[in-house]
């Protein structure tokens, strides 16, 4: 089974947690776009829908979607969103599209955080993606420099900004052992706003796509 199709049977289970009434939060990436293309068979069941990105909200527009601001909605009943690496404890990094920011404000009000990868991303310690940093365009070069001092190698991602009108350092080498530490010190360093390590909220469900189907870590 190619990635596509992983991504796609991912995505087709996510499905499943969707229950009447439900106020949506949506990520973003690839994944997400499969996620999005079913998710009009479930718009009978869905009372509001919350975005991560602009590109999310635009898809989900097109697939016939009212998509309502955060600050008008309370708590999510339930996110469902991609990732770049997850552990088997749920740990995530997460940022490959940018979003990380939007992703981690929905997920962290959630009730319920469901997240979709395929068996690539599983890794037994986070740490081979490297870590996407958002930070404040003038502070980028202090952060960059407080994050080599973590043993990290910071790249600007070049010609991109996010949706919050900030870059993004992607991080290289970090040793994250134990990645709710590393989550909370990198937020500490002024200029950042967020990182990518989803440790402190990590996913409730995990759906890990492979050859023989889906597999689901938590309840
Ligand atoms: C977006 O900023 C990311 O956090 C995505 O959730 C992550 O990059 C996964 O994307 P794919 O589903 O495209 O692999």
């Amino acid at each position: 089974m190619d990635q596509t199709a992983k991504k796609m049977s991912a995505a087709k289970a996510a499905l499943e947690f969707i229950e009447n009434g439900v106020v949506l939060g949506v990520g973003t990436g690839s994944t997400v776009n499969c996620f999005i293309e079913f998710l009009p068979s479930l718009s009978d069941k869905i009372d509001a829908v919350v975005s991560s990105s602009n590109e999310s909200t635009r898809r989900l527009i097109a697939a016939g979607f009212k998509v309502v601001p955060f600050r008008e909605v309370g708590d999510l009943d339930i996110y469902v969103d991609g990732a770049d690496e997850a552990t088997k404890h749920r740990q995530l990094i997460k940022g490959g599209g940018g979003a990380l920011t939007r992703e981690k404000i929905l997920a962290t009000a959630s009730r319920k955080f469901v997240c979709m990868v395929d068996d690539s991303k599983l890794v037994g310690m986070l740490g081979r993606f490297p870590l996407p940093i958002e930070v404040l365009p003038m502070a980028q070069s202090y952060v960059a420099r407080q994050v080599i001092k973590l043993r990290g190698t910071p790249v600007w991602r070049e010609n991109f900004v996010t949706d919050n009108g900030n870059h993004i350092l992607d991080v290289s080498n970090l040793s994250i052992a134990n990645p709710p530490e590393l989550e909370t010190r990198l937020n500490q360093i002024p200029g950042v706003i967020c990182n990518g390590i989803f440790a402190q909220r990590p996913a409730d469900i995990l759906l890990i796509s492979g050859d023989d189907g889906v597999r689901r870590i938590g309840a």
